[in-house]
């Protein structure tokens, strides 16, 4: 018999109201069109570990395409079809008040790989078929929505023992060969909820998978770390990849065990700098190399220009750290502000070097309070000398040779003498 967790799909302490009126909504939807309706994945698992409910994948037996119109007809919002996968996403409007705000609307569907570690073929099919396609029992598990079903678990593949054992285990042999940024899945889910993963799913992380994860797109493997440098526990995830030979596959430098604290230290409001943890993760990881390992990380994870940027910047400036040692404010300013401010920030982090605190905090902020305005006033022809004399009188104010109105127009009296 099919266990029934329709009382925990209304539980407000579980799910949100906001998040149980539109599952209730796309269950009406999907009864009124006679497909079976399903919510799957993440949000069972979650649900059964009574953990914060996230996004929620709906899988449909007929047309997620079809009940995706439907929504956007009668509730609004945005439609985002595949047509070729008969998958849809749709953002609802505001009035559902949802803090993830898209929701994946999923045809049932089958899939074959062509080849290890490629995009694989799909093909409409029933939702065990569906759940069968999935990477761990845990997340193969299925809750029924439509109708007089609402509720009704479908658990063929055993997750709910494996959420017991706290295992994480792949459905077939294969499973790692077929789509092996599993391996990084399986790490994330280990040590977010200190499962371990299956000696059976365990033997499959050899070099065999590990082969295949090699030939994969920079941009895809970057895609798993950044979901790592999302997490609570990232270190441990780094550690753990590392120790499964992840790091070693992928010829990729070892992230510094010293630098795990840091991972989830946000620049407290003071600094001014904008909570990056992707970023930081990246800056940590890269803060002492050399610019010649920044360029092979960066080629092999297809890192976006800011990120190599904020990267190669970090390196550069822990290499200049010593020769500004003696340096006065205006000299650290002028050099520091050319970097972006989070590479600043992380460098202070790892460095404990001061005035890079004492940049990102005070300095950067000191400005003269003569504009360009007041310099054309003062009858000097606009030119290169109005950034030369502004420069000058922000350098002086930096390094305490002026501090007030009437020092600086002394200054500027000498100036234009
Ligand atoms: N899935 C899979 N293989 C992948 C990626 C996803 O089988 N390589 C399936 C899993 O069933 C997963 C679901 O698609 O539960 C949704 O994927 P995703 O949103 O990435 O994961 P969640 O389960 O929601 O987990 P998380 O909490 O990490 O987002």
């Amino acid at each position: 018999m099919q266990k029934d967790l329709s009382r925990l799909l209304r539980d407000p302490k579980l799910i949100p109201s906001d998040k149980r009126n539109l599952l209730l909504e796309i269950a009406s939807q999907a009864e009124s069109l006679g497909m079976p309706c399903y919510v799957v994945g993440g949000f069972v698992r979650d649900l059964l570990l009574r953990q914060p409910i996230n996004d929620f994948d709906i899988v449909v037996e007929g047309d997620a395409l079809r009940l995706g119109k439907l929504l956007a007809e009668k509730y609004g919002g945005k439609l985002t079809p595949h047509r070729k996968f008969r998958t849809a996403v749709w953002t609802p409007p505001s009035t559902f008040d949802l803090q993830s705000s898209t929701l994946d609307l999923i045809t049932a569907r089958s899939e074959t790989y062509s080849r290890p570690g490629a995009l694989p073929t799909v093909k409409p099919a029933a939702i065990e078929d569906d759940l069968r396609r999935r990477d761990f029992t845990v997340n193969a598990m299925a809750i029924r929505l439509d109708g007089v079903h609402f509720g009704g678990l479908f658990d063929p593949l055993n997750g709910q023992a494996d959420l017991k054992s706290k295992s994480i285990r792949t459905l077939h042999p294969r499973s790692f060969m077929d789509d092996p940024t599993r391996i990084f899945r399986a790490i994330r889910y280990e040590k977010r909820y200190s499962f371990i993963l299956h000696p059976s799913s365990f033997a499959l992380v050899n070099p065999d998978s590990l082969a295949v994860l090699q030939t994969l797109s920079g941009k895809r493997i970057r895609h798993e770390f950044d979901l790592i440098f999302e997490e609570e526990n990232s270190f441990a995830m780094l550690a753990r990849l590392d120790e499964l030979g992840v790091f070693r596959a992928l010829n990729l430098p070892n992230f510094n065990a010293d630098y795990a604290r840091f991972l989830k230290s946000a620049p407290p409001a003071e600094f001014g700098v904008a909570a990056d943890e992707v970023t930081a993760g990246y800056l940590l990881w890269v803060a002492d190399s050399t610019l010649s390992a920044v360029e092979s990380l960066s080629r092999r994870l297809n890192f976006p220009s800011a990120l190599n940027r904020a990267c190669e910047s970090i390196v550069r400036l822990r290499r200049d750290l010593a020769s500004f040692k003696n340096s006065k404010p205006s000299g650290w300013t002028f050099h520091l502000e050319q970097f972006p401010p989070l590479a600043v920030y992380v460098l202070w982090l790892v460095s404990g070097e001061p005035a890079l605190k004492e940049f990102l905090v005070k300095w950067r902020h000191v400005k003269s309070i003569t504009t360009g305005g007041d310099l054309k006033a003062r009858g000097l022809t606009p030119g290169r000398r109005y950034g030369e004399i502004l420069t000058a009188l922000r350098a002086a104010w930096l390094d305490g040779e002026i501090g007030s109105l009437d020092e600086e127009r002394r200054f500027l009296n000498s100036w234009a003498d």
